[in-house]
């Protein structure tokens, strides 16, 4: 079988060459329109994509996708690419962060979604990322963040939300944050209203994790219509909310007051017919003996 020996090398080798012609880097080609600096890197900042170049390497780690149209992150593309760990979709038009965007998404470390047209963050908008340090968020027009946007992030050590339209944001969805270290805020139409009492005493708390302190964020206090900085109040500024029901608190309580009485007079109701059927029920002595004599 000596022959053979060269034909089965060459065929080994063709196989090899037509291989490595097919998948340059372990995975999909680089994209025409971008570069790819090595395997794991592909760049393609600034060339007008109106979506996420499609396909790039399978492994690769970072995707500098900065200065584009994009539109929207497509809803498997973590799941393909789940080695990303850097990722730079700043100055593209993203108007919101479909449910499943993140699916697959553990590796993520550095996100940065700044100077985009987000309006909302939903609940448990990066929960799929556990892994994130970094997440810029800045130059949006987020007016709504939910309690729980940042819920799972044990990791996030940076968040940035400057320079939106924030008018208020719950204290939790910050008190998620265990390993924060650097927040801006600043930039935001804040309003120092009862509802900002809550995040303004976490601010106070915490704010050596704002580069400028409690003077660089400013807020409209309500009635005056006057802006100040956070510097300039105090706890007893916010005084007057401490027992300050809104109505749906009023609502709440007065519905509950009804549902006990109801269920009060629902379960005397039930008991005075069980003692009845008891009553009524159980064979009495007379009934016995009625029973013998027939
Ligand atoms: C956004 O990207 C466009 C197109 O690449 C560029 O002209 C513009 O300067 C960028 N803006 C910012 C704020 O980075
Ligand atoms: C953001 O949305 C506004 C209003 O819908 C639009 O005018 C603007 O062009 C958008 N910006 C980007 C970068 O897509």
């Amino acid at each position: 079988m000596r022959p053979c020996l060269p034909v089965l090398l060459l065929r080994l080798a063709l196989l090899v060459l037509a291989c490595r012609a097919w998948s340059p880097s372990g995975g999909d080609p680089c994209p025409p329109a971008c570069r790819c600096l090595d395997s794991r890197t592909v760049d393609c900042r600034g060339r007008g994509l109106p979506r996420v170049p499609s396909p790039f390497p399978l492994d690769a780690r970072q995707l500098l996708a900065a200065g584009n149209a994009i539109r929207e992150i497509p809803a498997d593309f973590f799941l393909l690419h789940h080695d990303l760990a850097y990722l730079d979709f700043r100055n593209n038009s993203l108007e919101r962060l479909a449910g499943g965007a993140f699916r697959g998404s553990g590796s993520l470390v550095y996100l940065d979604l700044s100077y985009n047209n987000l309006s909302r963050l939903d609940a448990g908008a990066f929960q799929a990322a556990p892994k994130l340090a970094k997440l810029s968020l800045g130059h949006n027009r987020l007016a709504r963040v939910d309690a729980g946007a940042f819920r799972h992030l044990e990791q996030l050590q940076v968040l940035e939300l400057h320079d939106n339209r924030l008018r208020t944001l719950s204290a939790a969805a910050l008190e998620a944050l265990p390993n924060l270290r650097a927040l801006r805020l600043d930039g935001n139409p804040w309003r120092c209203d009862c509802d900002f009492a809550g995040l303004f005493r976490w601010l106070e708390e915490n704010q050596a994790k704002l580069q400028g302190g409690l003077s660089e964020i400013q807020c409209t206090v309500p009635v005056e219509e006057i802006t100040v900085f956070l510097s300039e109040l105090t706890e007893a500024s916010f005084r007057d909310c401490k027992f300050s029901l809104s109505l749906t608190d009023l609502i709440i309580i007065i519905f509950s007051g009804v549902a006990v009485s109801i269920a009060a007079i629902a379960s005397s109701f039930l008991l005075a017919l069980l003692v009845n059927c008891f009553q009524r029920c159980a064979p009495s002595k007379d009934d016995d003996e009625d029973d013998d004599d027939e």
